[in-house]
């Protein structure tokens, strides 16, 4: 059993009389331990995937199975639970606190679990460490740069132990060093800690780091088309 499993899954907003699908009966696997990249043209349904994934959305129609639970069949409150176990989620701009430190950022969601206070400081540090911040643990965002910002969010993604990681255009905002260093730490979580993750990107350079590329169209997947995947296909 794949440890991502979508089937038939469709998405429709209502806005006003208008009805929007970014999502078309889409099925869709990742496997345990694969870093999958989804590529698309904008507006082609990307972050409305990665939301059904981490259950801030919820199908109109299919199934959405991760790690064997049924997240399109959870109740609001059982998904607020599951979600802060079962994925982790990095955005584009990093979402920090501004009035946190890296650390108090990193603990924010082992505060939804129950923890204690000297358990909390464990993990802390183990994902600060794991991302090579541990001597900016004391840092608020704006006293680091913004492949460090972007570090600390991966620091607070990892933290509960998600079987699932998930990074909207993770390297949207960064220089290519950075952008650089961020994909490696991404590879890295992959290959040492044995995490999944689906990330979208627009960024070919990057996702040469993945196993596995998914071209999204329309909100259904295609054969890659654009010629930036092609270039990509012969490097
Ligand atoms: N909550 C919503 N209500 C109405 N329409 C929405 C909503 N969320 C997304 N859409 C629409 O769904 C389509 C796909 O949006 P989505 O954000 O998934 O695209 P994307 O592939 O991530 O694009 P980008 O590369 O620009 O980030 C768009 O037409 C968008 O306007
Ligand atoms: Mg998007």
């Amino acid at each position: 059993m794949s440890l991502i499993e979508l089937r038939g899954v469709t998405k429709t907003f209502l806005s006003g009389a208008e009805a929007v699908t970014p999502v078309q009966d889409l099925d869709f696997d990742v496997q345990q331990g694969e870093f999958v990249c989804l590529m698309g043209p904008s507006g082609s349904g990307k972050t409305t995937l990665l939301h059904l994934l981490a259950g801030i959305d919820q199908p109109s129609e299919g199934r959405v199975v991760i790690a064997g639970e049924e997240v399109s069949a959870m109740s609001a409150n059982a998904l607020a639970r599951w979600r802060t176990r079962a994925v982790g989620y990095v955005f584009q701009q990093y979402n920090l606190i501004p009035v946190l430190t890296a650390a108090e950022n990193v603990e924010v969601p082992l505060l939804l679990l129950r923890m204690s206070r000297a358990d909390r400081a464990r993990r802390v540090a183990v994902a600060l460490a794991a991302v090579g911040l541990t001597d900016r643990a004391h840092h608020l965002p704006r006293q680091m740069s913004g492949g460090q910002q972007q570090r600390v969010a991966i620091a607070r993604a990892l933290v509960a132990d998600p079987v699932a990681l998930l990074a909207d255009e993770p390297t949207g905002n960064l220089d290519r060093s950075s952008a650089t260093a961020t994909m490696q730490l991404l590879r890295r979580l992959v290959d040492e800690f044995g995490k999944t993750l689906v990330m979208v990107t627009h960024d070919p350079q990057a996702a040469k780091s993945a196993d596995r590329v998914v071209h999204l169209d329309k909100g259904r997947i295609v054969d890659r088309v654009d010629a930036e995947a092609a270039e990509h296909d012969h490097a």
